[in-house]
């Protein structure tokens, strides 16, 4: 492997080559943890939710911990947010968030664009995506870095604080609209949903969109923050994707390659649900299992050379955005914004440069994806 998938995980801190993957498809930690690391048996659990249930705590969570009819329920909900006509809708919006990012940028000098362009535009995002007034951009920033701090430091108090903060920015949203019913946003449309006929909760609608949230805050920051990296790190191959960028080829079979490359999303949570066996490895009853994507991508078995940036080869096999009943449902808000930020990238730069010491910018810490922060020279286009 050209990095660590996993920095600050030492239960697999021995997976340094992509080998090793295949030869040890199934990890068990000393803390009774177990490790579903290969592509053939991620893809197996992920597809089998009877007997690896998503409940993996007595907190639920909407849909992430749910099974069977109740996680089915809310994905017909939740799907229905992330239409093709929705995206339409909000691609206007996002172009122009995007702009506004590129314009405020600093060229040919060093800048941390995970501090001046992913972190931003995924806070933007979020609250245009939602109606939210900009006035909460500040509180979200805020909350992102003290959620980070306090998941670093496996600070349980600090965790419910921050997790507890939020939730009263959100009911304070849904509550303008329910005081306000002629509104219309995500949001306003959210509160107005009904499960058999009845009304979601403020606690089945905070824990919902805290996931969404997340999906943005969390993944997308670190999404723009890898490519923005590996468009730095490549430069021959960055050449070729913008020639064909020039050619018309959709943006998202790039962004997905190079995530496969290196994921911003680690690993999902699972619970046993009886006995079983992954690659001839037992699993017991009740055990706490990690279906860990990021090496699923990695594996030559899935991927003949599975270093190699390619993304029309890879595309089929790729399990960036999960695999089974939970598949991601935030996938094509994903693929519009990282589409956009690729075109803009294109259009407002002529290449990136690295401006980081080493072979790669400082990596999170797992459970962390990506990097804490990207160094790079962006050279402008002129004319
Ligand atoms: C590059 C960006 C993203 C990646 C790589 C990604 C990846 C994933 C993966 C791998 C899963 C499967 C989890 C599992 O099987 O337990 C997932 C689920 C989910 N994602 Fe994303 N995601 C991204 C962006 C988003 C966005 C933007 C949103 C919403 C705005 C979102 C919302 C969700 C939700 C709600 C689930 C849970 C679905 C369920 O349990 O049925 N994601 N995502």
């Amino acid at each position: 492997m050209t990095h660590r998938v996993f920095p600050g995980l030492r239960d697999l801190d021995d997976i340094t080559t992509t080998t090793a993957i295949p030869q040890c498809p199934v990890k068990h930690s000393p803390s009774g943890q177990h490790f579903v690391l290969g592509h053939p048996e991620v893809t197996q659990a992920a597809a089998a939710p009877d007997t690896f249930s998503a409940s993996v705590s007595p907190r639920v969570s909407v849909p992430n911990s749910m099974d069977g009819a109740e996680h089915a329920a809310y994905r017909t909900i939740i799907d229905s947010y992330f239409t093709a006509a929705r995206m339409a809708t909000f691609e206007p919006t996002c172009r122009a968030i995007t702009r506004d990012l590129m314009s405020q940028l600093t060229f040919s000098a060093p800048t941390d664009v995970m501090d001046t362009l992913a972190q931003p535009f995924a806070n933007r995002v979020q609250t245009a995506f939602m109606g939210w007034p900009t006035t909460l951009q500040r509180p979200l920033e805020e909350w992102v870095r003290k959620n980070h701090a306090a998941t670093r430091a496996q600070d349980r108090a600090a965790m419910i604080r921050v997790a507890t903060e939020f939730d009263g920015y959100i009911v304070e949203q849904l509550q303008v609209r329910r005081n306000n019913p002629t509104m219309t946003d995500v949001t306003a449309d959210l509160v107005r949903e009904t499960r058999d006929g009845v009304p979601l909760t403020d606690e089945q609608l905070v824990s919902l969109i805290r996931n969404w949230t997340v999906g943005e805050l969390a993944t997308i920051a670190a999404s723009v923050g890898i490519i923005v990296a590996w468009l730095a790190a490549h430069p021959r191959e960055s050449a070729q994707v913008r020639d064909l960028h020039a050619l018309g080829l959709d943006m998202a079979v790039v962004s997905d390659e190079i995530l496969r490359l290196h994921s911003p999303f680690l690993a999902s949570r699972r619970r046993t649900t009886t006995d079983t066996t992954v690659a001839e490895d037992m699993i017991a009853a009740e055990s706490r299992v990690n279906l860990m994507w990021a090496t699923a991508n990695l594996d030559p078995r899935a991927f003949p050379n599975p270093l190699d940036f390619d993304p029309l080869r890879n595309q089929d096999a790729n399990v960036l955005y999960g695999h089974g009943t939970h598949y991601c449902p935030g996938k094509p808000l994903a693929h519009l914004e990282l589409r956009i930020i690729l075109d803009e990238l294109f259009t407002h730069t002529t290449h990136i440069t690295p401006a980081w010491d080493g072979d790669l910018p400082r990596q999170a810490l797992y459970p962390t994806a990506g990097f804490t922060e990207v160094p790079v020279i962006l050279h402008r286009t002129h004319g």
